[in-house]
């Protein structure tokens, strides 16, 4: 099975958390997209959607999916999204595609938060994927500075604005043993708006694809 098809399989095994009735908090990029074309079959049974960035609101459109506005649902039930890294405790690192902000956003307004990935997404100790920080663009150079007094490495991401008008700053070479307290030193920064580690607000389940199926992790 190709990385494709594994993704494709974890997104299958979420939907069967979807309930009627529920709105649904959607995530961003290809594991999320596989979510998203699965739930199109699903439309009439729940009540709408909140989407974590215009990229997943315009597929969720495209599908004839109805997209509100977090403002206007009050909590959401579930979150379905994906992950660049997962440690065993349900750490994340997200924000591969920018849209970590909003992300954040959905899951800490979601009862359930359940992440759908390949199976080659987990690992021991997460920092090999490049961290994602979303930041005030007056900010990136004394934010990259005091990155680089935490022993990383940043590289701003070329060419890329989020979806809050923001840059990415991506940060190499980190090792992330303690993942709860670096979030929060990194969130204290002055002009980071948001660090794409998840472990204050981790996910509840992990539902990684890999050959023979589906596993889920809790
Ligand atoms: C976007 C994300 C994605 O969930 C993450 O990058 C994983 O992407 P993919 O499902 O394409 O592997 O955090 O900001």
């Amino acid at each position: 099975m190709t990385a494709d098809d594994l993704k494709r399989q974890a997104a299958e095994a979420a939907i069967e958390y979807v309930e009627s009735g529920m709105i649904v908090g959607i995530g961003t990029g290809s594991t999320a997209n596989h979510f998203i074309d699965l739930l199109a079959k699903l439309k009439g049974k729940i009540d709408g959607t909140v989407a974590s960035s215009e990229a997943s609101a315009a597929r969720l459109r495209g599908h004839g999916i109805e997209v509100m506005e977090l403002n206007n649902t009050g909590p959401l039930s579930l979150y379905v999204d994906g992950a660049d890294e997962s440690n065993r405790e349900l750490h994340l690192i997200k924000g591969g595609g920018g849209a970590l902000t909003r992300e954040k956003i959905v899951a800490g307004a979601s009862e359930k938060f359940i992440c759908i990935a390949d199976d080659s997404k987990l690992v021991d100790v997460m920092g090999s994927f490049p961290l994602p920080i979303e930041v005030i663009p007056m900010a990136r150079s004394h934010v990259a500075r005091e990155l680089v007094k935490l022993d990383g490495q940043p590289v701003l991401r070329e060419g890329f604005t989020t979806d809050n008008g923001n840059l990415i700053l991506d940060i190499h070479g980190l090792q992330i043993m303690q993942p709860v307290h670096l979030e929060q030193t990194i969130n204290a920064i002055a002009g980071v708006v948001t660090v794409g580690i998840f472990a204050q607000r981790p996910a509840d389940v992990l539902i990684l694809g890999q050959e023979g199926g589906a596993r889920i992790i809790t």
